[in-house]
């Protein structure tokens, strides 16, 4: 039967020693809740409930999930309490009831298939998912009789013999609904902090002479429940693994994994290469063959294949068509459209453009608010002056146009097909087609100038 999943994430996350919410701390570029939010969708549930308090308005609409039902934890009175505010929510639930954790990004739909299965085999009033710590501290304990697992204590109640046990719960949890119900109204809060324990249920199972069943996750790291900024750099080096290695397998190299970043969003084609320190994120598409050389960020773009971004490029919501040659050094904004086979080199600037099929601008230039043709030269140090300090206004400029070095474009001006800027010059007019637009006094020569100085400054001597 399809279980109803109740997520908790109405905890303060004190130790993150933060103003925002744990819940909304971005783990591979999204909020850590969406991670849980995603394996807790992957098991096709009745209903998903998401327990709110700290922050809850904020929770709220960074998940912006209508599939998601609501309730508030006014007051945090412990794990036990957060699902008593779900009880009118899950009251009428045909099928078992899980509890996950906000703070346990790294779980997988399948492991959540695996507890349910086993929940189902064993029909126990609860089964637990357990892992084993190497290093244990700040997890429940998970104790065990000869009749199998008895109860959970929490680290700051446990004897110093429960503390050396290795086995952890996870705090993820399938319930049998009726028993869940019937357990939460008896639990207490005497205990070191006086909070309401849900794994507390697991003892009253046992009393209620209930089975409890266990799942012991082989691979501590899915199950890691992220406390403290520490944990969060952790986890993202397990998911930055996992992301990277399952690229790879799809056919990209990556020469050095453990410095790039690939988002969960992003997608990258065959025989993609990925050099070191290169961020991949938001929702980038990578075409096939593309070659991105160290230190570049690619930020909700489209790059199409063949293509090649040379170093500590940033690319931000932009297209780029096949056989394009990027960087090093450049910086395509958002809105920047380029063609086929164009060049954009180093230190020059794209914004909302579209630079036609192999046109060129190779070094300093800044290109704003402007359509440049196809087969276009825009040479070293050009400028679209698109802004008058109150307005923004377009340029175009035609196919073959040459754009001499150091020139500015006045916007509005536009420049018609074939026509040539002298180096230089500042185009205020449009230019027509096959035209020379020229702005520049002429130029003046005085013969014998520089040694007749320098003569003068030696006498002065
Ligand atoms: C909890 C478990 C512990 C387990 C560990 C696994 C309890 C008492 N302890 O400890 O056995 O080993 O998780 O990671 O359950 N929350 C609320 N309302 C509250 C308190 C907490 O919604 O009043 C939420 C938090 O936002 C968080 C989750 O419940 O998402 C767990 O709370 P947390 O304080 O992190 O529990 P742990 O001390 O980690
Ligand atoms: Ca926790």
């Amino acid at each position: 039967m399809k279980p109803t999943i109740v997520i908790l994430a109405a905890g303060l996350g004190t130790r993150m020693k933060s103003s925002i919410a744990k819940a909304l701390h971005p783990l591979a570029g999204q909020p850590l809740i969406r991670h849980v939010l995603n394996a807790a969708f992957g098991t096709d549930p009745e209903q998903v409930v998401l327990v709110l308090g700290h922050q809850a308005d904020k929770v709220r609409n960074a998940i912006a999930d209508s599939r998601v039902r609501i309730v508030l934890q006014a007051e945090q009175l412990g794990t036990g309490h957060a699902v008593q505010q779900a009880v009118e929510a899950i009251s009428s639930s045909p099928g078992p009831i899980m509890i996950l954790c906000a703070d346990t990004p790294l779980l997988t739909t399948n492991t959540l298939k695996e507890v349910l299965a086993l929940h189902e085999k064993s029909r126990a009033a609860v089964t637990l998912l357990t892992t084993a710590m190497p290093d244990p501290f700040g997890y429940g304990r998970v104790v065990r009789g000869k009749s199998g697992v008895m109860r959970v204590v929490e680290e700051k109640d446990a004897t110093a013999a429960q503390r050396k046990i290795q086995e952890v719960n996870a705090g993820i949890y399938c319930f049998e609904a009726k028993f869940l119900l019937s357990s939460l109204a008896l639990l207490g809060k005497n205990n070191a902090q006086g909070e309401y324990y849900l794994p507390d249920t697991i003892a009253l199972a046992r009393k209620k002479k209930r089975s409890v069943a266990a799942l012991l996750c082989s691979d501590p790291d899915e199950v890691m429940g992220v406390n403290s900024r520490y944990d969060l750099s952790r986890a993202e080096a397990v998911m930055r693994q996992r992301t990277n290695r399952r690229w790879m397998l799809e056919g990209v190299t990556m020469l050095d994994p453990g410095t790039v970043f690939v988002g969960s969003e992003a997608s990258l084609g065959r025989d993609v290469v990925l050099y070191p320190n290169v961020r991949i994120e938001g929702r980038t598409k990578i075409g096939d063959t593309c070659v991105i050389y160290p230190g570049t960020r690619i930020v909700d773009s489209v790059i199409a294949s063949h293509v090649t971004v040379k170093d500590c490029s940033v690319i931000e919501e932009s297209n780029v068509a096949s056989r394009a040659i990027i960087g090093p050094f450049a910086h395509l904004r958002p809105g920047a459209m380029i063609e086929e086979a164009a060049h954009i080199g180093n230190f020059v600037e794209i914004k909302k453009s579209t630079i036609g099929k192999g046109s060129k601008a190779n070094h300093l230039a800044y290109i704003g608010d402007a359509t440049v043709g196809a087969d276009v030269n825009i040479g070293a140090g050009v400028i679209t002056c698109n802004y008058d300090g109150f307005q923004k206004f377009q340029t175009v400029i035609g196919d073959g146009v040459f754009v001499g070095s150091d020139s500015q474009l006045v916007a509005p001006v536009t420049i018609g097909r074939g026509a040539l800027i002298a180096a230089g010059a500042t185009i205020t007019r449009d230019v027509p087609a096959e035209a020379l637009g020229i702005s520049r006094p002429p130029q003046e020569i005085r013969e014998g100038f520089a040694s007749r100085r320098r003569k003068m400054k030696q006498k002065k001597r």
